[in-house]
């Protein structure tokens, strides 16, 4: 028998294949339409095209840490795999890794979740995309705090619905604007995107603005994306998970962290989602029929990750933190370079407005500074911040001193 909503097909007719140029061809679906390549992979692409060809580039792009993935956890999955851990898993992750994580999102964030609330993906990124796919309608809109990873907005025109961006100004520190955040909300409004520690503006949230923006969400009935993938990455500055706010902000939202940032872990595609029970059972089933489970060693050394010492990471956000003060003090010394101090993630996003030459956008100028300067950098239109650039220290230190006085050589000779 067909399954409610499957057609049964008709098979009394038998089609004829002729000439294949006569054939009618599929078009592709308009979804696929919508999905433009990111101009970060033009720049990634010629920058490594750069490098093969014998040229020394310095990446000030990237977003992932370059530390090696500790010992421990690289141990813990070889030896599952050595075991013959190497089968489906259930889909929303094993027991003990969905216990470990319930465990460390009650103990650090201040969260009341179970494991069965949990659900492992592969990366946060997809943790997002099941999250913009159970909470949104085609047709409905989502906030997002701009300048924002441009991701969140392609997942939401995946799920159908439309992005609305509410801007922040570099000269507030890149912090919402409580006031533009309501009179963004209407009556189509079904969520809010929350990302702090912000990628790219490396903004961190104070408690009072989590708070607000918590209860704004509550009152207007929305759903909160909240993406804390860089939580332990932060610096003069306290991380506040906004689920954590109010029993009814737990109510609608879906948290949303991994391993990738806090224990270089980036190519492990582990990622979790936080969330009432009805909603990771929703994300769970999502994913049952596209990825099934995350790669069954890969939860193993994450469930390592979880409980390594806290001074292992503490070590890394320590060398970030220094290269935090580097970078800003080597941009500092670029004249007409505006940049705020960040206090979380490993990103600057300077405004380099007055470098750029006539009708020239941020685009091109990163695509000078690669060509001139063989330094790669991402242009800050990628993130709804056009005039400036995302600038990586997720790099050692030469780099970014021998990156930042090459970018500053080539500016210096456009005329402001
Ligand atoms: C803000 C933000 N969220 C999510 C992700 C994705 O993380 P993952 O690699 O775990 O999918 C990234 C990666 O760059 C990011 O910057």
């Amino acid at each position: 028998m067909a399954r409610c909503g499957v057609r049964s097909a008709s098979t009394s007719r038998a089609y004829r294949v002729g000439r294949i140029d006569s054939v009618p061809k599929p078009s592709l679906s308009s979804r696929a339409a919508l999905l433009q390549p990111s101009p970060t992979l033009g720049i990634t692409a010629k920058a490594n095209a750069m490098r093969a060809a014998g040229e020394d580039v310095i990446s000030l792009g990237a977003g992932e840490p370059d530390f090696p993935t500790p010992d421990a956890v690289c141990e813990a999955a070889i030896q599952a795999i050595r075991e013959g851990f190497t089968k489906y898993t259930p889909t929303g992750g094993i027991a003990p890794l969905r216990e470990a994580i319930a465990a460390k999102l009650c103990a650090e964030n201040g969260l009341s979740v179970s494991a069965g609330q949990i659900v492992v993906t592969a990366g946060a990124k997809q943790a997002l995309y099941e999250a913009a796919m159970v909470a949104l309608e085609p047709g409905d809109e989502a906030i997002l705090i701009a300048p924002y990873w441009m991701t969140y907005a392609e997942q939401i025109r995946l799920a159908g619905a439309t992005p609305v961006a509410v801007h922040t100004r570099q000269e507030e520190g890149f912090q919402p604007d409580l006031d533009e955040l309501r009179q963004a909300i209407g009556p189509r409004t079904r969520a809010i995107f929350v990302n702090t520690p912000c990628n790219p503006t490396g903004a961190v949230y104070p408690h009072q603005t989590v708070r607000a923006i918590a209860d704004l969400a509550v009152a207007h009935g929305l759903w909160i994306v909240a993406d804390e993938i860089y939580e332990r990455l932060t610096y003069d500055a306290e991380h506040h998970s906004i689920a954590a706010m109010s029993d009814a902000a737990a109510a609608c939202t879906i948290t949303v962290g991994g391993c990738s940032k806090t224990y270089a872990m980036t190519g492990w595609r582990i990622g979790y989602a936080a969330a009432p029970a009805h909603v990771a059972s929703a994300m769970t089933n999502l994913q049952d029929q596209v990825t099934s489970n995350a790669v069954s060693f890969a939860q193993k050394g994450a469930l390592r990750a979880l409980s390594l010492p806290r001074e292992q990471v503490e070590t890394m956000r320590q060398e970030f933190r220094a290269r935090r003060d580097l970078i800003i003090q080597c941009l500092a010394e670029i004249p007409g370079v505006a940049t705020t101090l960040p206090q979380g993630a490993f990103y600057v996003l300077p405004n380099v407005r007055e470098f750029l030459a006539d009708g020239e956008s941020d685009l091109g100028l990163a695509e000078r500074l690669l060509t001139e300067a063989r330094v790669a950098v991402i242009p800050g239109s990628v993130f709804e911040a056009p005039g400036h650039l995302r600038i990586s220290y997720a790099a050692g230190r030469d780099q970014i001193r021998a990156g930042i006085a090459r970018i500053a050589e080539v500016l210096s000779k456009v005329a402001r």
